[in-house]
């Protein structure tokens, strides 16, 4: 069984969909985090972002591994799993996510993955276009203002001098890439429920999906 959830940036895709996927015994699986292998890959190679050689394109090859408790990530059978939140990883994966060759990879590794387990998947493009067939897709959407107050919260601990107005900057310049960007712009996807999380808890959140899904 699939179930998919995209949503903006910052809107709790990931927290909700791991508390989901716990909730049913299902692999929580966050596509973000390949997309965040490959950068870390090519960091760790000092490749230059902006100009990914095709002859190491070629050569890249990604694979996913759940240890019963993470979602483990291997680049050319070397782990980059303790990397993926990096600052400079989370700063250059917009870059390579844009690469079609790689996004082309990450969605056949993501099928391949499903096609043996059952899994919750949260990305930005996983409902509506990496499993538009999907048995279950919810769109997860939250207000600017409280994704940015979340996103203070977490940020200010590693950064005390950010303001709440730069990170909601950030947010909506985000967004625009988001939802502008030629391959898989973020989309409410055919069909999906649509769940604003801007006054709920997560738990709150997976409880509305639940009584969507019929095990
Ligand atoms: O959700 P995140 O911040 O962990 O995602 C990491 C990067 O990958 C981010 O730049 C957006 C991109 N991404 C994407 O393009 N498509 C997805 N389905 C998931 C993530």
């Amino acid at each position: 069984m699939i179930i998919t959830i995209d949503g903006p940036a910052g809107s709790g895709k990931s927290t909700v969909a791991k508390l989901l996927a716990d909730k049913l015994g299902f692999i929580h699986f966050n596509s973000g985090s390949l997309f965040r292998g490959i950068t870390a890959y090519f960091l760790s190679q000092s490749a230059n972002i902006n100009h990914i050689d095709e002859e190491i394109l070629k050569k890249i090859r990604i694979s996913t591994r759940y240890d019963g408790k993470n979602q483990l990530i291997f680049v050319n059978s070397q782990n980059f799993s303790k990397h993926l939140r990096d600052e400079d990883v989370t700063k250059n994966a917009p870059i390579i996510s844009a690469i079609p060759e790689i996004r082309k990879m990450i969605d056949a590794c993501q099928r391949k993955f499903a096609e043996k387990n059952n899994v919750v998947i949260d990305g930005r493009d996983t409902g509506s276009h990496v499993f538009p067939d999907a048995d279950i897709k919810f769109y997860l959407d939250c207000d600017v203002n409280e994704r940015a107050n979340r996103r203070f919260n977490e940020e200010k601990i590693k950064n005390p001098n950010i303001s709440l107005d730069e990170v909601k900057q950030l947010i909506i310049k985000r967004d625009e890439f988001d939802k502008n960007k030629p391959i898989s712009p973020l989309i409410v996807p055919d069909g999906a429920i649509i769940i604003d999380s801007s006054t709920l808890t997560p738990e709150q959140v997976v409880e509305k999906m639940i009584e969507h899904i019929n095990l």
